[in-house]
């Protein structure tokens, strides 16, 4: 057996794992940032901090959960972009040092390929072709996977993210942050139909996203009503708000997958978790005939397993990185 000790710090959770190299689970420990919350958003700063207080005790947790010891351990697996720079430095640094202090493999990765393979710890058959919508804080993309390998993006958004959208609009229904797992759970109580709001770049083989429209559409809509009136209705506009934001990226998905010839889709990162995209997604794929995978919960947010996973097919491949790598917050990896 090879286990791959993994470390995750590219934004404001600390996680720390332990993989084997047939995807299974044998230490996942998170620490999520709570401080956070106070601010309305993460604050970056305070993040670097806080991996930095979190990162040994978790990693002494995992190896304590998993039962092996450091001579155990194959490769050390870091997420490397992208995400907040002082955070990554702070997981590259430490995985850097152990790397090097054990005289083990290190295995950078990218953080949204990491959400992507976080649907192979749970269902181990998944074989590609397949299309991956990876929608988080701050990304969505429609990625093909020719081979577990190869992979062009075939679909992102132009400006705001699908999780931004939802943390920026609960925002402004005064709902609190995170707004997606808000949302969600207001929403399962509201009317979807209650108002339509915009579905932008709803044109046939079009299968970039756009949500600034919305936000705009959002904040004009609360203008135009009473206080009142909003906060009788604050389940109907989330479930509303809900909607506009999943209806593009099921239709757009659902249309790529259909044209070509795609059975296989995974859903990634955290807006992965939201029940409503999970339950319509999956109808209306299966109608088609396609079948649609997605992590549990827990495993849609940023965590340790992931990267775990993802640098799997890289140990396999001796795909190695020097211990002179660098993080970096933007982009990376052919645009993953
Ligand atoms: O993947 P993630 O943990 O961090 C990034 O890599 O960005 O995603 C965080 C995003 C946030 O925008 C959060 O509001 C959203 O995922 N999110 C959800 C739900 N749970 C988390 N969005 C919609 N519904 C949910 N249940
Ligand atoms: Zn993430």
């Amino acid at each position: 057996m090879n286990a791959i000790l993994a470390f995750e710090s590219s934004c404001d959770d600390t996680g720390v794992a332990i993989v084997d190299t047939d995807y299974n689970i044998l230490a996942n420990v998170v620490s999520t940032q709570l401080d956070h919350s106070l601010f309305g958003g993460v604050l970056p700063e305070l993040a670097s901090r806080l991996h930095l207080k979190n990162i040994v005790y978790l990693t002494e947790a995992a190896f304590k959960q998993s039962k092996l010891s450091p001579a155990e351990i194959s490769a050390v697996a870091v997420s490397i972009n992208p995400g907040l720079i002082g955070s990554l430095i702070v997981g590259l640094s430490f995985a850097k040092s152990l790397a090097w202090s054990w005289e083990k493999p290190l295995i950078t990765v990218n953080h949204m390929l990491a959400h992507i393979f976080a649907n192979f710890l749970e269902h181990k058959s998944i074989q590609p072709p397949l299309l991956a919508l990876v929608v988080s804080g701050g990304h969505t993309e429609l990625v093909y996977f020719s081979t577990l390998t190869d992979f062009e993006i075939v679909g992102k958004t132009l400006d705001d993210a699908a999780g931004e959208t939802f943390d920026k609009t609960a925002k402004l229904l005064d709902l609190g942050y995170p707004g997606g797992p808000i949302i969600d759970s207001l929403a399962r109580k509201g009317n979807p139909e209650f108002f339509h709001f915009p579905r932008a770049l709803n044109r046939k083989n079009n299968f970039n996203f756009s949500y600034s429209g919305l936000k705009t559409a959002v904040l004009e809509y609360l203008s135009r009503h009473k206080p009142e009136y909003i906060e009788e209705h604050k389940a109907d506009l989330a479930a509303s708000i809900q909607q506009a934001i999943i209806d593009p990226l099921i239709n757009k998905t659902l249309t790529w997958a259909r044209q070509n010839h795609i059975k296989t889709i995974l859903l990634a990162g955290g807006v992965a978790a939201n029940s409503a995209l999970r339950i319509q997604l999956s109808e209306k794929a299966s109608r088609l005939n396609i079948q649609v995978f997605y992590p549990s919960v827990s495993l849609c947010m940023d965590n340790a397993a992931m990267v775990g996973a993802a640098a799997v097919p890289k140990f396999l491949h001796q795909q190695f990185s020097s211990l002179d790598v660098n993080a970096f917050s933007t982009k990376g990896t052919r645009n993953l």
